[in-house]
């Protein structure tokens, strides 16, 4: 075992030399199997794309109107019925689910509830239910059975859930395989004070109701990354999620803060995301989409945030955008010292029904940020506002031609910024009980 490492760490001094593109994937050797899922994840990718995001995001807008009609009726009717049982959810992703009192007999219904580019989204339904019921990380080559990085290995759906509340300190990143749920709901989840999680050249995952902070970077090593294969893997960056040219990805009520890199990153051509329901603090760089001017690749990219609170302590990046198509959709921002929005290489950034509240900097008032290109370059990004609520001198600055607001036509009208309290008052991972609404 020592022997074997070491051989693997000869091999990887050189692959550092010899590889320095895989080196950039944290793929130590030049790995065959990693080689055959990149091709197949681009593949992937592509399939995923949308031809039509305005009709995404319309659908999206649609659910909510409906919702909000819905809604009114629910209430009234709930009025008479006893306390315990009304139902809180206030927006139509957590209405399809959280006011069922048996949600946790019926959990794989959660995969019912997307919205937005990553709608298609189904994790483990289907699957069998696998509880993590060990919060150690010892053995990275051979994960015990019980613990979460034994879980993720699995091929095929699984629906992962956990026996009780605890801490999972993960030695090094955790390699997720595709068809997986990990639902937090109902216990009190935290992966901390270790490595992050890693979604790379997957497909169909879903991340809900955990708490995720203080993440480190990892030294690497040999992983096993499914039941069939492991490698050597270079040093992780210390994000909390890290989406790796992986598709179909949904992050929901999660409480992320204060890690050594990015709290969520989707890069390499990543793409049919939706990060909503999350509530970000204390940190620096929140989120990267696309992390370099030269990855044309991202231009696949497609994600929805909607629904997630912007906490206190936080700097910029909500996110940083490069290339793709972006969908910022009724999301509080409450703190920012640099701006929320941000980005090169043209992305286009359709920001829908926001409130930004603006810090008391008289030099940080701008919501948007853009790098690299001057002004006659970058007034031709479509980057748009509608029915954004700005607050205490926040201004956004909107970009795109004629043409980019002829397409723009055909977007329904999102709720505005001034319901996204109600809209956002659950963010972060809940505290669920059984047998009772959450
Ligand atoms: C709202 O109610 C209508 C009619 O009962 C139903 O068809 C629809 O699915 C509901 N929408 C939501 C988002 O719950
Ligand atoms: C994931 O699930 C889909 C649908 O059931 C299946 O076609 C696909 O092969 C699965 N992928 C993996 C990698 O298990």
């Amino acid at each position: 075992m020592e022997c074997m490492r070491e051989k693997a760490l000869l091999v990887l001094a050189f692959t550092i030399i010899l590889f320095f593109p895989t080196v950039w994937s944290n793929i130590g050797d030049n790995d065959k199997v990693w080689q055959e899922r990149a091709e197949e994840a681009r593949k992937e990718a592509l399939d995923a794309y949308q031809d039509d995001p305005i009709e995404v995001m319309n659908q999206f807008t649609e659910h909510a109107n409906e919702d909000m009609k819905n809604s009114t009726s629910t209430r009234r009717s709930l009025k008479s019925r006893r306390k315990g049982d009304s139902c809180l959810a206030t927006n139509p992703i957590d209405r399809c689910w959280r006011c069922q009192k048996d949600w946790a007999k019926n959990r794989q219904k959660l995969a019912d509830c997307v919205l937005g580019f990553g709608r298609k989204t189904r994790g483990g339904k289907g699957g069998k239910y696998y509880v993590v019921s060990d919060s150690s990380d010892e053995d990275l080559l051979n994960p015990k059975p019980g613990t979460l990085r034994h879980a993720v290995i699995q091929q095929g759906p699984l629906w992962i859930t956990f026996a009780r509340s605890m801490v999972i300190k993960l030695q090094q990143e955790l390699i997720i395989q595709s068809n997986k749920t990990i639902d937090g709901r109902g216990t009190n989840v935290h992966i901390a004070y270790g490595a992050g999680l890693t979604l790379q050249f997957v497909k169909n995952v879903i991340i809900h109701g955990l708490h995720m902070h203080d993440i480190q970077m990892g030294t690497g090593g040999i992983i096993r990354d499914s039941v069939d294969h492991y490698g050597i893997r270079t040093q992780s960056d210390g994000d909390a999620i890290s989406i790796f040219g992986a598709t179909n990805i949904w992050i929901d009520h999660l409480s992320l803060s204060n890690c050594h890199d990015g709290l969520i990153d989707a890069i390499e051509g990543a793409t049919a995301i939706t990060i909503s329901n999350c509530h970000f603090t204390n940190h620096n760089e929140v989120m990267l989409f696309g992390a370099s001017d030269s990855s044309s690749k991202d231009q696949v990219m497609q994600i929805t945030v909607a629904f997630n609170h912007f906490g206190k302590g936080l700097v910029q990046r909500m996110p940083r955008c490069r290339w793709g198509f972006f969908h910022v959709l009724n999301n509080d921002y409450r703190h920012w010292l640099m701006y929320a929005i941000g980005g090169s290489q043209h992305p286009t950034i359709i920001s829908q029904g926001n409130r930004f509240t603006a810090p008391d900097n008289a030099a940080a008032k701008e919501v948007t940020k853009r790098d690299y290109a001057p002004e006659s370059v970058w007034k031709g990004w479509t980057w748009r506002s509608e029915g954004d609520l700005l607050r205490n001198g926040a201004f956004f600055v909107q970009s795109g031609g004629p043409s980019n607001h002829l397409a723009m036509k055909n977007l329904l009208k999102a709720k505005p910024g001034s319901s996204v309290s109600r809209l956002t008052r659950f963010a972060g991972a809940l505290d669920c009980y059984v047998n009772q609404p959450c």
